[in-house]
């Protein structure tokens, strides 16, 4: 059964633009005719909103969906975790062509309940975390820039599919997501900056990019490495930085949206990270 969005009329479609990634040389930065059907896509999501359009894709667009999908799939065989892997074949997305939102979205409600709204940008950690604590996950409809589809510094519809949606189908990391959901949630009530910095962190060191020891074996849950060739080939790179997640080890850092990460963390289980998100919920 789908769920009833109408509590979305209450949240605002509203995204920023990716301001910083002018100063990258990624070729979608700078590619105006890339940009104006990332902005063409955008407009459809925003018209519709908060219902969830079909958004009409061209041959290009699947065709980058192809490669990428074939190359992770490999790659996610030998390093993912077993509760992606599963949910990956429960999900069974397409390969040949771009996914609609909607239809994994109403895949994903029937497993967990969990929901996909477009997002046309960036949205603010005060806007984007508190949702999660309504199993609500945004995300962008439009596909990365065929000329370098290994990395992306903005978000694509291979990253929200292929990295955070599999994901999503397990009752487990779902009831993780959902914590750190409720962490945000009583950071922005209590108007505590500083500790929702620390949620948003603890965050992008998790659900973004986070590793989990498996029989022994660290392996993949994040999305971005997950979801992207180059962030997934290196949380794997033994040259690569990796710790166990504390907030102790992550409190100091900082993202750079634009750079493939410095460092990763590892995570003893989905229950000991939404421990964690319950430790920071009393923060508050
Ligand atoms: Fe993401």
């Amino acid at each position: 059964m789908r769920r009833d969005r109408t509590f979305l009329n209450d949240v605002a479609f509203s995204a920023h633009d990716y301001a910083s990634i002018v100063q990258t040389n990624y070729p979608g930065a700078h590619d105006q005719d890339y940009r104006a059907r990332v902005a063409g896509l955008i407009d459809t999501a925003r018209a519709a909103w908060p219902a969830c359009p079909t958004f009409d894709y061209h041959e290009d667009e699947h065709s980058t969906w192809k490669l990428v999908s074939e190359i992770l799939i490999l790659l996610q065989n030998r390093y993912s975790c077993a509760a992606y892997l599963e949910a990956r074949e429960k999900l069974a997305l397409p390969l040949d062509s771009v996914p609609q939102l909607d239809d994994v979205s109403a895949r994903m409600e029937a497993a967990t309940g969990f929901t996909l709204a477009p997002v046309g940008g960036l949205l603010d950690k005060s806007e984007f975390l508190p949702m999660l604590a309504h199993r609500v996950m945004r995300c962008t409809p439009y596909v990365r820039h065929p000329s370098y589809p290994f990395f992306t510094p903005e978000p694509d519809i291979v990253h929200e599919l292929r990295g955070h949606a599999p994901m999503f189908m397990h009752e487990p990391f779902a009831e993780m997501s959902e914590r750190i959901g409720h962490a945000a949630a009583a950071a922005v009530d209590a108007g505590n900056a500083e500790l929702l910095d620390l949620i948003g962190l603890f965050y992008w060191y998790t659900v973004e990019y986070g590793l989990i020891r498996e029989n022994g074996e660290v392996r993949i849950f994040g999305a971005g490495n997950n979801g992207g060739i180059q962030d997934l080939l290196r949380s794997m790179d033994p040259t690569v930085e990796k710790h166990p997640i504390s907030l102790d080890a992550i409190r100091e850092l900082s993202i750079d949206y634009d750079a493939p990460q410095e460092v990763f963390f590892v995570a003893e289980s989905f229950e000991h990270v939404a421990e964690m998100a319950r430790e920071l919920e009393a923060m508050a």
